[in-house]
C-alpha cells in the first residue's frame, strides 16, 4: 500500500476537474459515489493515450501496435490483481459485478447445484447477488435462502449459523452494504461455510474502492467487484476467482479469444484467466481501471479508509441534527462505510433529492437495486448520500443546509 498517512481532499480534487464545475449556480456537492465514482485525470488520460497511440486488437496481432496494446491490457490485470492481493490467473475481467457473479451463477451455479440444495444470501444483498442464484435456482430446483438484518443493520450471525446446513452449496455476501453502509465479516462468514462444505462469494462492489481489501486473506472463494466505483471507467468489472476452481468451471460465454482449439466436432478452452473472457474485452477500460488501481495504491488504502471514516462520523452527526430524520445503518464509523441512507418524515426520497439537487448536491434516492433489504427497512425507498475520497466536511454541511432548505420549502406548502 502507499505512504501518504492523511488525504490533503484540496490537492486531490486537482486530479478530479468535474468536481470544480456547477450545478443550477451552485458549485457541485456529489455526494453519489456509490452509485459510481468520479474519474482522476490519470485513468482519462491512460484511457485517451491508448486511443491515441497504442489501440489495436489484444492478444491475436502480431505487429508492433498488437504486442503494445495487449501489454497495456494484461498490465492493467496486474495493477487491478496488485490491488486486492490475487493471483493474475484467477483475477478474469467482465463487464461489471453483475456480470462477475452471473460468471458463478452460470459456470458453477447451472452445473453444480441440483434440487434440494440450497445458495444462503443475505436480505442486505444488491440485487446483483440475488437475482442470478434466483434464475439458477429455477433451473435446478435449488432454493435461495436470506439471512435476515437485525434491526441495528447488521447481519444475524446466529441466523446464519443456523442456515448454513449440509444443503448449502453457495453462501453470497455483500462485503459493504449499499444501503446501511454495514461492512459485514466475510472473513469469519467465509471459515463457517467451508466448515459447511459450501462455497462463498463475496460482492466487494462497495468495499475495492474504499478499504484494504487483501482477498486471499478474506479466504472466500469468489469475490465480484467493479471498476466504475473504484474511479475506474464503466464497461468492466471483476471476478477474483480461486483458480483451481475455475480451472474445473466451463465457460460461462463462448466465442473468440476464449479457445484453445475449435473443430467442427466441438472446443477446448484458453487458459485462465481467458477461458472467461469471450470476444473482444474491454481493452481500453482495463487500461483506465489499471490506472484507478494504481492511483489508488499510490494514495494507500488505508488513508482512504480513514478518511472516509472521518467523513461518515462527520454525516451521521450532521444529519443526525436534522429534525425527524431516520438514518438507517450502524451509527460506529468503524462497522461501516460511508454510504448514509436516511428518510424524512412527509418528504419522499425523490422529492429530497431533486430538492437538494437545487444547490448543487447529488445524492441517491430510490431502492438501491435492494428492494428486499427495503421491504426488512419498511420503507419503499431512501435517500442515501455517499461519499468517497474527495469529499469533503464542507459538502456534507451544504447537503445538511440543502436538507433544512427542503423541509422548508414543503413546510410552507
Ligand atoms: C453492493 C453492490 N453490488 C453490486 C453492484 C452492481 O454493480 P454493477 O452495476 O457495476 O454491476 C452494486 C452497484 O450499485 C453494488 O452497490
Amino acid at each position: 500500500m502507499g505512504t501518504a498517512a492523511t488525504i490533503d481532499v484540496t490537492a486531490l480534487r486537482a486530479d478530479f476537474p468535474i468536481l470544480s464545475r456547477r450545478v443550477h449556480g451552485a458549485p457541485l456537492a456529489y455526494l453519489d459515489s456509490a452509485a459510481t465514482s468520479q474519474k482522476p485525470t490519470a485513468v482519462l488520460a491512460a484511457m485517451d493515450a491508448y486511443y491515441r497511440q497504442t489501440n489495436a486488437n489484444v492478444h491475436r496481432g502480431v505487429y508492433e501496435l498488437a504486442a503494445e496494446a495487449t501489454a497495456r491490457y494484461e498490465a492493467g490485470r496486474d495493477a487491478v490483481a496488485r490491488l486486492v492481493n490475487w493471483p493474475r490467473e484467477g483475477t478474469v475481467f467482465t463487464k461489471n459485478a453483475s456480470e462477475a457473479i452471473n460468471l458463478v451463477a452460470w459456470a458453477w451455479g447451472v452445473r453444480e447445484l441440483r434440487a434440494g440444495d440450497e445458495v444462503l444470501v443475505t436480505e442486505m444483498e444488491h440485487h446483483s447477488g440475488i437475482v442470478p442464484w434466483q434464475i439458477v435456482a429455477e433451473i435446478t430446483g435449488a432454493t435461495v435462502r436470506f439471512v435476515p438484518v437485525t434491526p441495528g443493520g447488521e447481519l444475524d450471525m446466529d441466523a446464519l449459523r443456523e442456515m448454513l446446513t449440509e444443503r448449502t452449496r453457495m453462501v453470497g455476501v455483500v462485503h459493504a452494504s449499499n444501503v446501511l453502509g454495514t461492512i459485514n465479516p466475510v472473513e469469519e462468514i467465509a471459515r463457517l461455510a467451508h466448515d459447511a462444505g459450501a462455497l462463498m462469494l463475496v460482492d466487494g462492489s462497495q468495499s475495492v474502492p474504499h478499504m484494504p481489501v487483501d482477498i486471499a486473506a478474506l479466504g472466500c472463494d469468489f469475490f465480484a467487484f467493479t471498476g466504475h466505483k473504484m474511479l475506474g471507467p464503466t464497461g468492466i468489472g471483476v471476478l477474483a476467482g480461486r483458480p483451481e476452481l475455475l480451472d474445473r468451471m466451463s465457460p460461462f460465454l463462448g466465442g473468440g479469444e476464449m479457445i484453445s482449439n475449435v473443430t467442427t466436432e466441438g472446443s477446448t478452452w484458453a487458459d485462465l484467466p481467458w477461458k472467461f473472457e469471450a470476444g473482444t474485452p474491454p481493452i481500453a477500460e482495463a487500461v483506465g481501471l489499471g490506472a484507478a488501481a494504481e492511483y489508488l495504491m499510490d494514495l494507500g488504502l488505508e488513508a482512504v479508509r480513514a478518511h472516509e471514516m472521518d467523513l461518515v462520523e462527520h454525516m451521521l452527526a450532521a444529519l443526525g441534527e436534522v429534525e425527524g430524520i431516520t438514518i438507517y445503518g450502524p451509527r460506529d464509523p468503524r462497522a461501516r462505510g460511508a454510504a448514509v441512507s436516511f428518510s424524512l418524515p412527509d418528504l419522499h426520497p425523490h422529492d429530497i433529492a431533486q430538492l437538494v439537487d437545487q444547490e448543487g448536491v447529488c445524492i441517491r434516492a430510490g431502492h438501491h437495486c435492494a428492494k428486499p433489504l427495503m421491504r426488512v427497512l419498511g420503507v419503499g425507498a431512501t435517500a442515501r448520500a455517499s461519499a468517497y475520497l474527495y469529499n469533503s466536511h464542507d459538502e456534507i454541511d451544504v447537503l445538511v443546509r440543502a436538507l433544512g432548505t427542503a423541509r422548508a420549502a414543503f413546510a410552507g406548502r
